[in-house]
């Protein structure tokens, strides 16, 4: 199968590691030029130095701070190119009961994830639509489908993430553009090491009894790696995912228990 990518135009959000990192380097390794965007600028030149250019792909970066009450304003530039890929992703919301979670815990959450994305589309969606293709995904959870116990913040905004992108791809589909979400389960980058020195101290075990009990609850009983869900975000990322539209694709090793 051709996936069509190569000299195509992506922007991946928090692409300095982990699985934005992965969809990077995928895509630019199927020749697709790059614009990556985090907060820190030596991790974004360290990635971009080492992105494939063998094809002539030409990759830049955006160095910007999803908190930021200047977000909008400050990715303007991207308006002034048009890009045929937007992928969707920053850092998960803090962990922990939702009953303890705040009032700004939420509005953070609602601002990084929902209202941020929605200033990326508007900054590439004139030009999707001026060349009849897009393609825009949203790296979220499987929580959208079961939610997970002490992920409260997340359980709850990647609900809305969701239901914007599906309102979304009913919108822009006559345009060729296509909207879909990616729900990764267990990814073994940071954010999961993360979760898992939470879990071991709150539940007074080792993180290696943690990692097993959370793998055994996969039915693949391992967790995944960056680049498995890079993978399948880089064939909806491409014109041969054509007829894909307003779906959630999990890529969890089979561990959600819905169909
Ligand atoms: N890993 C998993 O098991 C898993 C499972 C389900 C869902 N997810 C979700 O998938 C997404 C990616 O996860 P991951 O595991 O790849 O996370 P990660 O390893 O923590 O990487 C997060 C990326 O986002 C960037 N970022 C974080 N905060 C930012 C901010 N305020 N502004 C701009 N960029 C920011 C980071 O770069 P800088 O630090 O340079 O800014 C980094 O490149 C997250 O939303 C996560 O919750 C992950």
């Amino acid at each position: 199968m051709n996936l069509g990518l190569r000299n195509k135009k992506a922007i991946v959000c928090g692409s300095t590691q982990g699985i934005g990192k992965a969809i990077a380097t995928e895509l630019a390794a199927l020749g697709v030029n790059v614009t990556c965007i985090a907060r820190n600028q030596q991790a974004l030149e360290n990635v971009i130095q080492n992105l494939d250019t063998s094809l002539g792909q030409n990759h830049n970066f955006l160095c910007i701070d999803f908190a930021d009450n200047e977000f909008s304003e400050k990715i303007s530039v991207l308006s002034k190119s048009k890009f045929d890929i937007l992928i969707n992703n920053t850092g998960g919301p803090a962990a922990g009961p939702i009953a303890d979670a705040e009032s700004d815990d939420f509005l953070l959450a609602f601002k990084m994830h929902l209202l941020n994305n929605q200033a990326l589309v508007q900054k590439v969606v004139v030009g999707m639509k001026q060349q009849s293709f897009g393609r825009i995904i949203n790296i979220i959870s499987t929580s959208v489908k079961a939610p997970i116990p002490g992920l409260g913040v997340s359980n709850t905004i990647r609900a809305a993430v969701a239901n914007w992108a599906k309102t979304l791809s009913l919108e822009l589909g006559a345009y060729g553009i296509t909207v879909n979400n990616v729900l990764p389960g267990f990814t073994d980058t940071n954010r999961l090491k993360k979760l898992i020195e939470k879990k071991s101290d709150i539940q007074g075990k080792s993180i290696i009894e943690v990692e097993n009990e959370m793998k055994k609850t996969v039915p693949l009983n391992r967790f995944g790696e960056a680049k498995e869900v890079a993978n399948a975000v880089v064939f909806l990322s491409s014109p041969a995912a054509s007829y894909i539209n307003g779906i959630n694709l999990p890529v969890d090793g089979g561990r959600t228990a819905s169909l």
